[in-house]
């Protein structure tokens, strides 16, 4: 499979603070039908490796591809779901949703009528005229990643995207975003996402990149053979779990 992104020997720091290295030559690829995990130690530089990914903000030095070109900014083929929901509060679940159609030229009842039928695919249907604030956390990030994928990307980034939600709803979302995307309700062709959560990672992803302490680099690529849907009691799942563990506490 073709690469559809690349990054290459990206190094970061911010600009108010050159001598502090954030990120330090990390390059990977994600290929199409990957669903790449990024791991590491906290404030090690996953949000801000993701930023850059995602256009968000520049490397200092380095670069990253999307269909080899240069990434400079955010482009519509790539979206974004953050850890804390950032859904705004004066909009409406489906008008939340919608903002993911801004950059499109449709008319504003086709818009709406595609946030509906999102907002169903999310079991959300009933709550399209509600506002966030009435929502759980769950469901918060349901409207999250219905506002990501609305507009058909074809790399989607997740910044721990399930870390706000206690256990037991981060179970459900995850095992229906990964129901999602094997059977192609959502068709990104690549997923990009950082969690501090082992067994999140051995779940979903068939790539995982663990990194080091700040300023990060790659220290290891765990490849995940192993068919979807899991099993978090299988042996290999476990004996999987258990070397990450290692190479991020080694
Ligand atoms: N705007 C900023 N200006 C200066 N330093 C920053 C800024 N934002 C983050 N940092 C620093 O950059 C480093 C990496 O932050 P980042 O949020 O990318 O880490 P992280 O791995 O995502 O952490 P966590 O696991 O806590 O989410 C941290 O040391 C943080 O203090
Ligand atoms: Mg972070």
């Amino acid at each position: 499979m073709a690469d559809i992104i690349e990054i290459r020997e990206l190094s970061f720091h911010f600009p108010n603070n050159p001598k502090l290295k954030i990120i330090d030559g990390i390059s990977f690829d994600v290929k199409k039908g990957d669903f790449v995990s990024i791991i590491g130690p906290s404030g090690c530089g996953k949000s801000t490796l993701l930023r850059n990914i995602a256009g968000l903000v520049r490397p200092s030095s380095g670069k990253v591809l999307y269909e080899s070109k240069e990434i400079k900014r955010p482009i519509s083929e790539i979206s974004f779901v953050f850890q804390d929901f950032a859904l705004l509060p004066w909009l409406t679940n489906a008008e939340n949703v919608k903002i993911g159609l801004s950059s499109f030229e449709m008319s504003d009842a086709e818009k709406r009528s595609r946030a509906f039928s999102l907002l169903e695919k999310f079991g959300l249907t009933g709550f399209e005229d509600y506002y966030p604030n009435a929502m759980s956390g769950g469901m918060k990030q349901r409207i999250g990643i219905a506002r990501a994928i609305i507009s058909h990307p074809r790399v989607l980034l997740m910044d721990e995207p399930f870390s706000s939600l206690d256990e037991l709803t981060a179970n459900v979302l995850r095992e229906d975003i990964s129901e999602m995307l094997h059977t192609s309700d959502v068709s990104v062709d690549a997923v990009i996402m950082v969690t501090h959560n082992v067994e999140e990672a051995v779940e979903l992803s068939n790539k995982i990149v663990v990194l080091s302490n700040q300023p990060s680099r790659v220290k290891a690529v765990k490849q995940v053979k192993l068919k979807y849907p899991r099993n978090r009691h299988d042996s290999e799942f476990i004996g999987l779990m258990d070397d990450i563990y290692k190479e991020l506490t080694s």
